[in-house]
């Protein structure tokens, strides 16, 4: 018997001041994707961003139904619009935020574990690493590839 560790690495800034160039680009279209959530029932709003290898940014935001299971988070809309869009290019990074009436939560949105695995599937595709940004108000999270917030992906067949 062995006991063994997985270890999870991400980043924590305290602002938007912090990032790079290219991640406070991001954050900000995520931000600006929240205005476009159909969020009738949960009255929670979530915007994602995508940037591709050829430097283009999709967005997506989360999109309610009735039929709940319908409906639709923000990563896997942009992400699926993404690869919809832009099928033969890599997804290199993800930024997402959430919040009611257009105000973030002070605690970055954490992705659920179906976006985690679309989100690995892109990455594997890709071939390289896909950054994953989470943005809150007080505080922004960043983890450099996939596997740092889903270890142990489903990619047996
Ligand atoms: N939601 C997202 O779009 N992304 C997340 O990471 C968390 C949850 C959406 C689903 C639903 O429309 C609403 O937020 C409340 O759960």
């Amino acid at each position: 018997m062995t006991e063994k560790e997985i270890r999870s690495n991400f980043i924590e800034y305290a602002s938007q001041a912090e990032l790079n160039a290219e991640d406070r680009e991001l954050a900000a279209e995520a931000i600006a994707a929240m205005n476009n959530a159909y969020a009738p029932y949960s009255h929670f709003h979530v915007g994602a961003a995508v940037r591709m290898s050829n430097g283009q940014i999709v967005r997506g935001s989360n999109q309610e139904n009735a039929a709940f299971p319908s409906g639709l988070c923000a990563e896997r809309t942009a992400m699926f619009a993404a690869g919809a869009k832009f099928p033969d290019k890599d997804m290199r990074a993800i930024a997402l935020a959430g919040g009611v009436h257009g105000r973030l939560t002070d605690r970055p949105v954490t992705p659920c574990g179906a976006c985690r695995q679309v989100m690995a599937q892109y990455q594997a595709k890709a071939g390289k690493p896909m950054s994953v940004l989470m943005v809150g108000a007080k505080a922004i999270w960043k983890f450099e590839r996939v596997d740092d917030i889903l270890p142990f992906i489903f990619d047996s067949i």
